[in-house]
């Protein structure tokens, strides 16, 4: 039956939503840094919020079983990632495209803002049973900003790795290698091909811990 599906899908949704943080929360508490103000950041997580729901419509219509299990925050967060990389130019363009700058706010308050929308995903035990991550794979022959590196682990709470990329089937059992370590041998071949002239690959993965009933 497709509606209730539906509804259902989208209470998860409105749930992630709202777990966003909207006023001092407990898990806010968690994170106390003074450099980041909350309350800016729920611009960002209001844009996340809309856009995860453009998102979901999109999945929705590709799904051909009907169950759809997606981390927006990270789906979005990995392009705002990846802006921190491009020059000043394309990096506006990919922030503009997802909107973000219509929050008024700087670049670099967008990217702390990400930090402390994530970490929570990231890293408490107890509150989450989902936990989601990204790993940034870079072709060697590449020179790597620091800026990215740096902002990738610090901000995305995501890791970068370094691979030669010129012979990709070698280059897919590496990535495929690494992310069924991370995952302690949950996930494997999460990459089933990499097209021939790959230079850089963004794995996103969600682990969840406990049942689900999604019917
Ligand atoms: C979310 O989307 C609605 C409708 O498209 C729009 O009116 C609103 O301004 C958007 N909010 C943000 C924070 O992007
Ligand atoms: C950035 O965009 C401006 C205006 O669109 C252009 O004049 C400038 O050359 C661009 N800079 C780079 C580095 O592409
Ligand atoms: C954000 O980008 C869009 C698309 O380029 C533009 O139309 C809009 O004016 C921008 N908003 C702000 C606040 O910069
Ligand atoms: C990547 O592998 C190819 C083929 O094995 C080799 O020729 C090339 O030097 C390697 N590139 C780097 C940057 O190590």
């Amino acid at each position: 039956m497709t509606a209730p599906y539906f509804s259902r899908v989208l209470l998860l949704l409105v749930g992630l939503c709202c777990l966003l943080p909207i006023t001092k929360t407990k898990y806010e508490k968690l994170y106390e840094d003074p450099s980041i103000d909350p309350f800016q950041c729920r611009k960002v997580a209001l844009t996340i919020c809309n856009a995860s729901i453009t998102l979901f419509k999109e999945m929705a219509q590709l799904s051909t079983n009907g169950n759809i299990l997606f981390s927006p925050i990270r789906v979005i967060a990995a392009i705002s990632m990846l802006s921190l990389g491009a020059n000043a130019n394309l990096s506006k363009h990919m922030l503009e495209a997802l909107r973000l700058n219509k929050t008024g706010l700087p670049e670099a308050e967008i990217h702390k803002c990400f930090r402390y929308l994530l970490r929570p995903i990231h890293q408490s035990e107890e509150i989450w049973t989902l936990k989601s991550y990204s790993s940034v794979f870079i072709h060697q022959g590449l020179t790597q900003v620091d800026k990215f590196v740096k902002g990738v682990k610090d901000l995305y709470h995501s890791d970068t790795l370094s691979i030669n990329f010129t012979h990709s089937s070698r280059a897919k059992t590496r990535i495929n290698n690494y992310i069924m370590e991370k995952s302690k041998r949950e996930i494997v071949n999460i990459v089933k091909n990499l097209e021939r002239d790959t230079i850089l690959a963004v794995v996103n993965y969600i682990i969840l811990n406990g049942l689900l009933d999604l019917r």
